[in-house]
Order: structure tokens, then sequence, then C-alpha cells
């Protein structure tokens, strides 16, 4: 990390907005001056004026029994009727929400209008199988348009959704699915991945099979859209196909409102231990600040723009710039269902110059894999309608930022680089385009209403120039709410660290330069970062562990020219196991099922098989030597160990 670091403190450029930027944007300083002035009433204010509430709240926020906020308690509102309905009272009903691309060409053009009107027959199905306010509701579908509709069909109906990543397996989706107790599950056939269907079904099938445990299965339904074409089993009485049930439903449906702290999404994300931890939002908080990030972080012309985040609607940022955002500002938007480079390598770029994209959102990973590849490929698509780029999921490192900018952004766009979390439900970092003065690899300022500081372990602010950790000072609308079913896990991971200061500890180390400007780090605890998605160590320590041939493992983030970071194993293999097997092949065996147990995304890189680890005298692995090993380095001081020989063997069984 402290190369990292002294790389960062060489950056010195900066760029301000352009003059043709600033005469059209709508941000301004005048927004930090008024949340400065009454960071509640900010809120309220930008609550009343981008949130329609069916009945008004008049206190903003609870907070007489913290971490347990409440916003906008006492108002009411609907989140399905703000993110459609309002938009097509409001005559722009044959705005397009949806320019669907689905991998092998095929598209969808979808309006305001049109998209309200499937919303409301999905509504109906929906309370036809008995999910109402309260009801939990698992969403495993591809990036196709009935993705969106479900979520706000759920949100429509009050109930909670809970999307899980295509990409997880079977197992990933059953612990979620059992630890939200979902009655309902939404799912495909299969999605179009990397030129070819990749089946989602079977997982649910296998996710929902009796266990011979006894345990209550609490879903009732599966409702299957059909997109991939692919074979599938098929249980009566629970599987109902979307196009016999979503066609024949009716169009009319009144969105019914609900307490602003109704639950709105529970959404699972990797800590420091084995077990996800369920992140739950709420609605009109969470709305109103997802509404407020996008419009002014993105600088918002819906009537003009076209928006595109890549993410997947299986991230927070799927959640919350690709559904909930976008279409609260009555955006138009493109949504892609594949792979960046399926069929060819340029295919983001054929989509941006064939939808005019004009801002476009995605990770620091996908740029340095563009950049591996080389600019001849975006060079041969017109991109000029591009106007404003941003990312998010990890730090942005100066010479990304800088190709993104050139090679992308034609060397004139400005670049916000977002920093938020699952847990922040919002941006909360992030230059204001047309306002701040931009530098390569700093996500720079907190927005407006947002306290931000860096500080000791001790909860004291380091002040400009310093490092340390990063905390959030004051209650934020779209904060998290809790842990699902786990109240005291959410004080503890989050409260507990700096509980007499009342600070939110986000497990992000990050430095303040001379000018206040915030540089991140990266994460403090052993939740690492894989192309900006989350991974705990320990989850996938357990799942090697949970191998008939482990003894013992230990997981480490070691750093990755693209992807940021990679999941490297270190294993001890059971001398029985030895006995019976052959061992050829065995790390490749072990990195497959990590893949088949959490899913892809968390298949080790590397997976060295070692015969100790290095411990402390207290029996702690010691991840840092790991580390030193797995990114070549000298391996730094051993005084600790109990046997410090042992990194010795290690380092020389790696090579
Ligand atoms: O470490 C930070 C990193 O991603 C973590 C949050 O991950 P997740 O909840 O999956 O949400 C990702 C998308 C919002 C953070 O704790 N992170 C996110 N954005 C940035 C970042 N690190 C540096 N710069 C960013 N812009």
């Amino acid at each position: 990390m402290s190369s990292q670091i002294d790389h960062l403190l060489d950056e010195t450029r900066k760029f301000p907005p352009s003059e043709e930027f600033v005469a059209h944007t709508i941000t301004s300083p005048e927004l930090y001056e008024r949340a400065a002035a009454d960071r509640e009433a900010f809120w309220g204010e930008q609550s009343r004026e981008l949130v329609h509430w069916h009945k008004p709240f008049t206190q903003v926020l609870d907070w007489s029994n913290p971490p347990f906020a409440k916003w906008f308690d006492d108002g009411e509102l609907n989140v399905a009727y703000n993110c459609l309905d309002r938009h097509v009272e409001a005559g722009n009903g044959d705005r397009v929400a949806l320019h669907w691309e689905g991998e092998p060409g095929d598209t969808r053009r979808i309006t305001y209008a049109e998209l309200t009107d499937e919303v409301k027959r999905v509504a109906n199905v929906l309370e036809g199988l008995g999910i109402g306010q309260g009801d939990r509701v698992a969403i495993y579908l591809p990036m196709i348009p009935e993705a969106i509709a479900s979520m706000l069909a759920v949100a429509r109906v009050g109930a909670i959704h809970s999307v899980v990543f295509g990409g997880f397996s079977a197992d990933s989706l059953r612990s979620r699915i059992d630890d939200a107790g979902a009655k309902l599950v939404i799912t495909a056939d299969g999605g179009y991945r990397k030129g070819r269907v990749s089946a989602l079904k079977p997982a649910v099938d296998q996710a929902l099979a009796d266990r011979g445990d006894g345990e209550q299965q609490t879903v009732e339904h599966v409702l299957v859209v059909k997109r991939g074409e692919n074979e599938v089993d098929w249980t009566d009485g629970r599987d109902i196909w979307w196009h016999d049930a979503v066609p024949a439903a009716s169009a009319e449906h009144t969105a019914q409102a609900f307490p602003a702290e109704n639950p709105l999404f529970i959404l699972y994300t990797s800590g420091t231990t084995g077990k996800p931890k369920g992140i739950l939002h709420t609605s009109g908080g969470y709305l109103t600040q997802v509404a407020y990030s996008h419009k002014y972080v993105f600088d918002l012309h819906p009537e003009t723009d076209v928006f595109w985040c890549t993410a997947d609607i299986g991230w927070i940022t799927g959640h919350s710039y690709v559904a909930y955002g976008p279409l609260a500002n009555g955006a138009t938007q493109v949504l892609y269902e594949g792979t960046p480079d399926a069929p060819h390598p340029g295919r983001w770029w054929e989509i941006i110059e064939k939808y005019k994209v004009s801002i476009f959102y995605t990770a620091p990973t996908a740029i340095r894999s563009f950049m591996k590849i080389g600019r001849s490929v975006p060079a041969k698509f017109d991109l000029s309608s591009l106007r404003l780029l941003g990312s998010v999921g990890e730090p942005i490192n100066p010479e990304a930022w800088m190709w993104y900018r050139e090679v992308i952004g034609a060397n004139k766009t400005p670049i916000v680089d977002t920093w938020w979390q699952t847990e922040t439900g919002a941006i909360m970092v992030s230059a204001l385009p047309g306002v701040t003065e931009t530098k390569p690899g700093s996500a720079q300022v907190p927005l407006p209403g947002i306290s931000i500081d860096v500080v000791d372990e001790s909860g004291i602010e380091v002040g400009n120039g310093s490092g340390g950790l990063l905390v959030i000072t004051e209650p934020w609308p779209s904060m998290l709410r809790g842990i699902w079913g786990d109240p005291e896990r959410y004080r503890e991971t989050y409260w507990e660290k700096f509980e007499d200061q009342g600070y939110y500890f986000a497990g992000d180390g990050a430095r303040l330069d001379e000018d206040g400007d915030l540089w991140l780090l990266g994460r403090v605890d052993d939740v690492m970062n894989v192309s900006g998605h989350r991974l705990s160590t320990a989850e996938i320590e357990s799942s090697l562990v949970a191998h008939e041939a482990t003894a013992e493992a230990a997981v480490v983030g070691a750093s990755d020219e693209t992807t940021g970071q990679a999941v490297v194993a270190f294993v001890i293999i059971k001398e029985s196991y030895l006995a019976a097997h052959e061992p050829a092949g065995l790390a490749q065996q072990l990195r497959l099922w990590v893949g088949e147990q959490i899913g892809a995304i968390a298949r080790p890189r590397d997976v060295y098989i070692v015969g100790e680890l290095p411990k402390t005298r207290s029996g702690k692995i010691m991840r840092r030597l790991l580390r030193d090993v797995a990114e070549g380095r000298e391996v730094g001081d051993t005084t600790t160990l109990a046997d410090t020989a042992v990194m010795s063997i290690i380092s020389a069984q790696v090579k």
C-alpha cells in the first residue's frame, strides 16, 4: 500500500470543467452553501422537490435512537409511482425509459407509459400470488427489462425484494432465500453471457430442493421469464411462466401509499465473517438520496441525456443507478444484457455510438481491461455523444483515469469518481461535474448534505495531508437501516468502533491531501475488492475448508493489474486425503469448487498447496505475510510468528 500512496502523492494534475460544460450544468456551488446552512432542512427540501409524497412528512430526521435512523418518518409514498406513473401523468409517457440491448443483438425500446403498464400487470400478478406489504421476493434474473419491472412491481405492492446476482451459485441463492424467508422467486430459464445461454432456473430448482433436514420451505411460487429458450424442469403448482401470467393480468393498478420507512429491499453483501449480511434499505430516504445524487453527480438533463450505468442489478450500483435513481428522475437509459466483449471487444463502444449515450458510469476494472486491449478498439466508434464519465467500485488509479478521459472522453469530459457502498445506498463522495476541479485518482469531496471525515484509531481527525480511516459523521437519508434479522451485528459492525463519537465506520482507509480532497486507499478489514465486487476472505476460506481434501485454508486479496485485487488461497491438504488421492490437479479442482459453492467471481486466481500457514502464538493467521508472498514481495517482519521458519518454507513451496 505504501508504494501506492507515494505514487498517488505525486499526482498533481487538475482538470477544471470546460466552459461549455459549465454553461449548461445544473450543478452549482450554491448547493454546498444551502446544505451547509442547514443540513436537515436541505434534505427536506431535496426530498420535497425530487419525490412525490402521497402524504407529506413533517419531520426530516428522527435520530433519537442511534444508530437506528428514521427519515421523513410520518410521510407516505409509493416508490414505483415515483419511478413510473408520475412521469406518465406529467405528459412524459412517450419518453424512452429503457433502450434494452440483448447480447445476441435483439433490442427492445420501452417508454415510460409501457413500463408503467407492465409494472402494473406484474403488481397484479404478485398480489394474486398473495404477495403484499412486508413479504420478501427473491429476484434472480439476467439484465432484461423484466428485472427492472420485477423490482418496481415488488416495491409497488409494498413488498421487499432481495436481488441475487445471476452469477451466484445455487448454494448462495439458497442461503439468501432462507435468510430472508422469501415467499416468491422471480427468475428466467436463462440469459445470454459470452455468446451462449447461461441457465438460471436449475440453480433455483436446486436451491429449493428438499434438503431432508425438515426445514420448512418458505417459497410458494417461482415466476419464470422465458429468455434463454433453454429446456427447464417444471414443478407443477409451484412454477408459473411470466408470459402466461403477466400479459393476462390487468394493466389497472392503483399505487397505494406506504410509510417512508417501509422496507424496500435487502441486498446481501460480504462482510468480515463467512456469512453475507442482508443490508436493509427503506423507501423515502433511499429514494430521496438516489434521485438527488443521480441528478447532481451526473448533471442530468432528463429530456436530452441518455444515461448508461453498466452495473448488474445484482449489485447496489444496479439498484441505485439502473433501477431507482434514473427512473425516479425520468431519465432515458441503456440496459445491456451481456458481457463487454461479446461478440467483439468493441461492443460497449458500439452501444454508446448506437444510442448516443451521453453519461457513462462504469468500474475501473473494466477501464483497465480496455486499456490492455488498446485504444484502437474504441477509436473505431463515434463516442462524441459522451459528455460525462463516472467511475465506481474501487479506487481508480491515475493512469486509468487519464486513459478514460483521453480515449473515451475525447480529453474533455469531466470524470466523477464516486465513493459509496452497499450500506450507504447512494453516492457519498464525488466531484460535482460543473463545479469541482477534478484530480485523477481522487474521489474528492463529500456531496452537499453529507459529512465525512478521516480519523485515526481513536476517532480524532487526522487533518489535511494525513491518512486514516474514513468515517461518516452524520446520518444520511439512504443509510442502511440495519442488517436483516440481526440488529446487534449492525451496531457492532458499523458503529461500535467509534461509539463515543457516534461515527459510522466504513471499513476503508483514506487520505486527505493538502486541499482537503479524499483519496481512497482500499479496505482496512478482511474484505477484498475484486473487479469492484466485494468478497470476504472468511467466506472463501469456509468454502475451501468444506472440500473433503482441505485441512486448513487462508485467503488473501493480492493486488492485480486488471481486477484491482485477486483472490489468492493457501491451502493445507489432509494427510488422509493425500494417502488416498493423486494430488495432481488439486489446486484447479479447489478453484472450481469455490466457483460452484459461491459463484465464479469468488474463484481464486491462484491456489497454493502448502504444508503450513503462518500463525501468531495465539493462533491467528498472519495474512499480511501471505499477501507479501502472493504479490511476489520480500516477506515482511516475521518475529511475531510462533514458528519463524514457516514463511521461508511457504515461499519455497509457492515458487
Ligand atoms: O472499499 C470501497 C470500495 O467498494 C466498497 C463498497 O463495496 P460495495 O458495497 O460492493 O459497493 C460498491 C459500489 C458502490 C467500499 O467500501 N469502493 C467503492 N467505490 C469506490 C471504492 N473505493 C475507492 N473509490 C471508489 N470510488
